[in-house]
């Protein structure tokens, strides 16, 4: 009996050897390699960030992380080979673009303005509209959609298998041949590698107030202040932006705590947002809080990049709040319907506490470039 079973065995390996011709050039007999395991503490800051909660399935390895980097770069994931990820998502505007809109495959335009990306192992909900849980399955949207890659999985895969460059690294990261499932493994290893940590603001928050300019101090005490007004000057003394966009992430990432807000910006919804996800009513207008680090390079600004500079923003929370709006966040009607009203004065203190979230490292660190161009 037991020699049977070593029969089959043998029969179907036979079987899946013979699938592939040898004198195909492609072919190549998989290695023994093992992949480097790579350390998650040695890319999470755990004293400023905490560390991220990380899916069991997939752990880092250089090669995975480096496969991924090539996947993100590469405009083979597109159809006509012409849109990469990084088209549309690009290092130095924090992996953002300065354009309301993008533009994908044949001139056509994206929905809503490009998203910045980092720290993205901390967050749990992708999309403006928060409609995908995971990395994983996120980064299928963009290859398909009609507007981005117009890409078909089949065909991915089989332009994957016929790239020796490809054949060799997914061999090396998963002792596999290509495939969109480790493709997809690959390219989550790669996005939650960027991580921004070296901003100023990262080296002061939450102890070291004392190393701010007198003016950025001002701003930081609006930013983490309780909506209040001065009793005799009547003006604003917090303007509460720390509730959504609070912490050393400067982004609440928990859904219910003002991680999936309506921040004022309308009271008629031409995007509903999360609330075309959930189908509830409630939930119309509501978007993903972004974090505000790097800030100074996302413009511009909101799901559909309407402002385009901070003092825009800045003039939006202090002066247009929407409080008709109908599901305003119960955040911003704390203001007791009021607008808050910041003095000039007050508005430079507050871009000037944004501006100190810029993270140079992050946006120039080499290891998050276009592998094809070095
Ligand atoms: C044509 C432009 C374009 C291309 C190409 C593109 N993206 Fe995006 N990306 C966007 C836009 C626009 C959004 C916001 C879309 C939305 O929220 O509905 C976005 C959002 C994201 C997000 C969500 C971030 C967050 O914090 O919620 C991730 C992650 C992401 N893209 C990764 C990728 C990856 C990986 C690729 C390549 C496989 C890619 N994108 C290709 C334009 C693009
Ligand atoms: C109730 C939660 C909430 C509060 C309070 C809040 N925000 Fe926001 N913020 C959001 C949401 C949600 C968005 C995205 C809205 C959209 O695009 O529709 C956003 C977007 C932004 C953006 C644009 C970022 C980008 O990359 O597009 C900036 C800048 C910003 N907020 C700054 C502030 C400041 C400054 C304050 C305090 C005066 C503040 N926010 C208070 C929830 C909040």
């Amino acid at each position: 009996m037991k020699q049977g079973w070593l029969l089959l065995g043998l029969m179907v390996l036979g079987l899946s050897a013979c699938e592939k011709d040898p004198n195909d050039p492609l072919h190549k007999e998989p290695t023994a390699y093992v992949a480097t395991k790579v350390d998650p503490a040695t890319i999470f800051p755990g004293g400023k960030f905490g560390m991220p909660v990380l899916p069991s399935d997939n752990p880092f390895t250089e090669e995975g992380i480096y496969l991924g980097r090539m996947l993100f770069y590469d405009p083979i994931l597109s159809f006509d080979s012409t849109i990469s990820c990084g088209s549309c998502h690009k290092q130095e505007y924090a992996f953002a673009e300065p354009k309301k809109l993008s533009t994908g495959i044949y001139g056509l335009q994206t929905g809503r303005n490009s998203s910045s990306l980092f720290n993205l192992a901390y967050s749990r909900k992708f999309f403006w509209d928060a409609r995908q849980s995971t990395l994983r399955a996120q980064i299928f949207e963009p290859i398909q959609a009609h507007n981005e890659m117009a890409m078909t999985l089949p065909l991915l895969a089989k332009r994957l298998a016929r790239s020796a460059r490809y054949i060799e690294y997914f061999d090396k990261a998963f002792g596999s041949e290509p495939n969109v499932f480790d493709m997809s493994k690959a390219l989550e290893q790669f996005l939650m590698t960027l991580v921004s940590k070296d901003s100023r603001f990262n080296g002061f928050f939450p102890g070291k107030f004392s190393l701010l300019t007198s003016e950025e101090k001002r701003g930081a005490l609006l930013f983490n202040g309780l909506v209040d007004f001065d009793a005799v000057t009547g003006l604003a003394t917090g303007a509460d932006c720390f509730h959504c966009h609070g912490g050393a992430l400067a982004q609440q990432n928990n859904p219910d705590m003002g991680g999936i807000a309506n921040n004022g910006l309308d009271g008629n919804f031409s995007d509903k947002g999360y609330g075309a996800i959930t189908g509830n009513p409630a939930d119309r207008g509501l978007f993903k809080t972004p974090s505000l680090l790097n800030v100074a390079v996302t413009a511009p600004y909101m799901h559909d990049g309407r402002f385009a500079t901070l003092d825009e923003v800045i003039d939006h929370y202090s002066d247009n709040v929407n409080y008709l709006s109908p599901t305003l966040s119960p955040m911003m009607s704390a203001h007791g319907n009021k607008q808050l009203k910041l003095t000039a004065q007050q508005k430079a203190d507050l871009k000037a506490f944004l501006l100190t979230m810029t993270d140079n490292t992050f946006l120039t660190n080499p290891a998050y470039g276009n592998p094809f161009k070095q």
